[in-house]
């Protein structure tokens, strides 16, 4: 058996985890079932979210073989030094409130005898990009009005720090001079184009677009190279709502603000007219925000980890009862809402809901309750994962590789968004992201780095070194610093740059 104790610096200070609550109760369970032992890992975490898709215990198969390629390909079996049947994951965070052994030995009689113990499974297994956790994702940022309405606080409260470091205004002040000291020797020579493009993708609010702007005409102001003037701020983000709120917030510089609906995994589907245009791409608090997979090296072999979104069973019932149908349907309209919103499903299903504000309940229930369950598929080649368009899995080698067992997220959005972004900058510009990155590999056999839910929305930190990899792969430098006008958080700024 291996065990993976990661969360290994809260063995010490003041309150330090106890190993043996952790750990013995599983191993008692393991030991005392039929379980092939010298096939298991056991796996101890740190699950800092409050709100997560964890159970205090939770048991994930490890496939030997990969899935079959599409076409007649044959399926290739990578070796490896390891041949484990199962991860047992243990979040230590909550694990002494529980009776453990008898959750641990449910799950392996559960697993023996391959039944689902009663989950309502809301969709099939696959990659974790794919799981209908982004639909809620998507659902809330639409509908973040009615979810805020209904919980009474703003989503900002839920981000770290409780306010988003996109409103500092020493941080924009900063950013702006910068701006200027490459258009001053631009302008001296003519070389300024008459138009000056700022994006900022995903705006929320629109604090963030409020605080640059009016720092810019400020700033502009004392410059007097008439800067602000030709400014064009192209506020982008997916969620209307979101769009017509963030128009408010700036309603002064409405002149010089355009506003997208548009993907930010593919910003240049609408943006394409700026190609090589962009002086800075600005984004806070969304590349931890977009859909993900995740991979894993164990034993030598790389695998993909697979998701499936469930509702436990005692949670199925409670929701079941709460929109007056049976567990069984839960999941039908757990569907439905999410194609609908709220709003709408409330006059679709009258017979559930009776008004708008009983089907955010429902919601909001829903999305409290709903788990994923993981398992483990052998890839059957780093190069037969694409990314994103166009980045080969191969750019995960490095990082896989780099010694002992490792799992890690892929961001496979944010890698989208980043690299479509980089072909807007002009080779002056520069792309700065606000956010929660993992810089340093090892870092991810230490600590968990979601999924964890924020309110309504989903939380991962983002891989930085793949990033970092595949930007200077297109020729960018790309810097990490923590984020300089706050101390003590754990926003990272990126910046990326054409390399000189
Ligand atoms: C956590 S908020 C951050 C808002 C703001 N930048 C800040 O720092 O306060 C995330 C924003 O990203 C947007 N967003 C999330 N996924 C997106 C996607 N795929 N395309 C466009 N916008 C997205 C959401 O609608 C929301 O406005």
């Amino acid at each position: 058996m291996l065990v993976d104790f990661r969360p290994h610096s809260r063995l010490r200070g003041t309150t330090p985890i106890d190993i043996t609550t952790a750990l013995v109760p599983v191993v008692e369970a393991l030991s005392e079932g039929s379980t092939d032992l010298s096939k298991v890992r056991l796996v101890c975490d740190w699950v800092q979210y409050k709100e997560n898709f964890r159970d205090v215990v939770d048991l994930r198969p490890i496939l030997s073989r990969p899935e079959r390629l599409p076409g007649a390909d044959p399926v290739v079996v990578p070796v490896g030094v390891r041949e484990d049947d199962m991860e047992i994951a243990v979040d230590v965070r909550r694990s002494a409130k529980l009776p453990l052994k008898e959750h641990a030995a449910e799950l392996l009689r559960e697993y023996a005898a391959g039944d689902t113990g009663g989950r309502v499974l809301l969709e099939d297994w696959g990659a974790g990009s794919r799981s209908c956790i982004w639909s809620f994702n998507a659902r809330y940022w639409a509908d973040l009005d009615l979810w805020e309405k209904s919980t009474g606080r703003g989503y900002e409260q839920a981000l770290p720090g409780g306010e988003s470091d996109a409103r500092n205004h020493d941080a924009a002040r900063d950013l702006i001079r910068k701006l200027f000291a490459v258009w001053d020797p631009l302008v001296d020579t003519g070389a300024l184009p008459e138009e000056l493009y700022v994006v900022e993708l995903g705006v929320g609010n629109g604090s963030q677009a409020k605080v640059f702007l009016d720092e810019f005409r400020a700033l502009d102001g004392e410059h007097g190279r008439g800067y602000y003037r030709r400014l064009h701020y192209l506020m982008c983000d997916y969620s209307q709502h979101v769009l017509d709120l963030a128009r408010e917030t700036v309603v002064e510089h409405l002149a010089h603000v355009s506003s997208f609906a548009l993907d930010a995994t593919r910003p240049r589907t609408s943006l394409g007219f700026l190609r090589w245009k962009v002086f800075l791409v600005y984004i806070s608090n969304v590349y931890d925000n977009l859909p993900t997979d995740e991979v894993a090296q164990l034993g030598g072999r790389t695998y993909q980890v697979q998701t499936r979104a469930y509702l436990p069973p005692e949670r199925a019932a409670e929701l079941a009862e709460q929109a007056r149908t049976t567990p069984g349907d839960v999941g039908a309209l757990v569907h439905k809402l999410l194609r609908l919103g709220p709003a709408l499903l409330a006059e679709a299903a009258p017979a559930h809901f009776a008004d708008a504000d009983a089907a955010v309940a429902f919601w909001r229930a829903a999305w409290g309750a709903v788990r994923l369950e993981e398992r483990y598929v052998p890839l059957a080649g780093l190069d037969t994962y694409e990314l994103a368009p166009e980045v080969s899995g191969e750019m995960l080698r490095p990082l896989l590789e780099s010694g002992a067992d490792v799992r890690m997220h892929v961001n496979n959005g944010a890698l989208a968004s980043f690299v479509d972004s980089l072909q807007l900058l002009h080779p002056f510009g520069t792309l700065i992201c606000h956010d929660l990155f993992v810089t340093d590999v090892a870092a991810y056999r230490a600590n968990f780095r979601g999924p964890g839910k924020y309110d309504g929305s989903v939380v991962n930190w983002v891989n930085g070194p793949l990033l970092a990899h595949v930007g200077r792969r297109h020729g960018f430098d790309v810097h990490y610093a923590p984020f300089a006008h706050r101390s003590g958080g754990n926003i990272i700024t990126m910046t990326a740059q054409v390399r000189d």
